[in-house]
């Protein structure tokens, strides 16, 4: 995967968790194993600029994942996830440029989508265009009952980018992508639950709570099985069926290597709670 020009970034600790320090992400990495990254440019509604963009290449790619065992994405305040990406920016770009903003893109949340953890897209507001995009990138996505969510890009004289015509016909079907993309018309929260953009959609204040209580069941599971699974679905979509099979076979293979399956099958069988250590 090409490399992007590293980002100076400030770690901090606040004597509990380690903080690190972009301009535009906050995070929060918490000791129950569950990291929060946050989109902040509340000048203008969490907007995807490059900076941003090059934070979260930043962010993803030093994000230690032996400690963080499900990162959580999502965007500063209670309007807006993230508004797009920077229309202040793209104005003045030319053809080249614009390829450009859209690899870099493309590339970081590449990233998010391969990390051998799951990552929870909490989605707080507004979705739209690179917002939704990046939050497609997530393993999936809760929304709180005030988000929309659209890709309105064609009614700026561009198309979705950062990966988001594939990813989007891919997750709610063609029929439903193409209605959004042509129309750019924004939909609510429980429209995207019904197109199954979302998996789930909550009240503002309750959003957070339930997305950490999820990735709290995930933490309590083998990591190990959890990243060969992730890595079978992923894969699996762009392979022919006996490759996929056959890609699931020898990774459930592999989790008779490791110590955590031989503790979580004990456990079952001597009706106890498993405790995972990764290995
Ligand atoms: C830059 C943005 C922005 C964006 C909002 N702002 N979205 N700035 N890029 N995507 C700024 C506004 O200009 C404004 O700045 C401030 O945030 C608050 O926004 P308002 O419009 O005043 O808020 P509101 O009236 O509540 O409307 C909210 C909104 C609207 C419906 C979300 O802001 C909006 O339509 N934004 C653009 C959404 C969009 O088209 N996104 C797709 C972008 S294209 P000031 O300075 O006036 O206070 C894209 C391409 C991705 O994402 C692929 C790239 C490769």
């Amino acid at each position: 995967m090409q490399e992007i020009a590293p980002l100076p970034s400030v770690g901090r600790n606040d004597g509990k968790n380690r903080i690190m320090e972009y301009i535009f992400l906050k995070s929060e990495v918490r000791e129950d194993g569950i990291t929060i990254m946050t989109v902040s440019a509340p000048k203008s509604l969490n907007a995807l600029n490059s900076t941003v963009l090059r934070e979260i290449d930043d962010f993803v790619s030093n994000l230690d994942t032996q400690k963080t065992r499900v990162l959580i994405i999502t965007g500063d305040g209670e309007k807006s996830f993230v508004a797009g990406a920077d229309i202040s920016e793209m104005v003045h770009l030319y053809e080249k440029e614009g390829y450009e903003f859209s690899k870099l893109g493309a590339i970081a949340f590449r990233k998010i989508e391969l990390l051998p953890i799951p990552v929870i897209a909490a989605v707080n507001g507004f979705c739209l265009g690179g917002g939704c995009e990046l939050a497609m990138a997530c393993d999936f996505r809760y929304a709180s009952s005030n988000a929309k969510f659209g890709q309105p890009e064609v009614g700026l004289g561009i198309t979705p980018g950062f990966s988001g015509t594939y990813r989007l016909a891919k997750l709610i079907g063609q029929g439903y992508a193409k209605e959004m993309i042509y129309t750019g018309k924004a939909i609510r929260a429980d429209e995207a639950l019904r197109i199954g953009l979302v998996n789930a959609v909550y009240a503002p204040e309750e959003l957070m709570e339930r997305v950490i209580e999820t990735a709290q069941k995930i933490v309590a599971n083998a990591p190990l099985a959890i990243r060969y699974a992730k890595e079978c679905i992923n894969e699996s979509y762009d392979m022919v069926a006996a490759d996929a099979i056959e890609l699931e076979n020898r990774n459930f293979g592999k989790c008779f290597a490791t110590e955590d399956q031989k503790a979580g099958m004990t456990a079952f069988l001597n009706k106890e709670k498993p405790s995972f250590k990764g290995c």
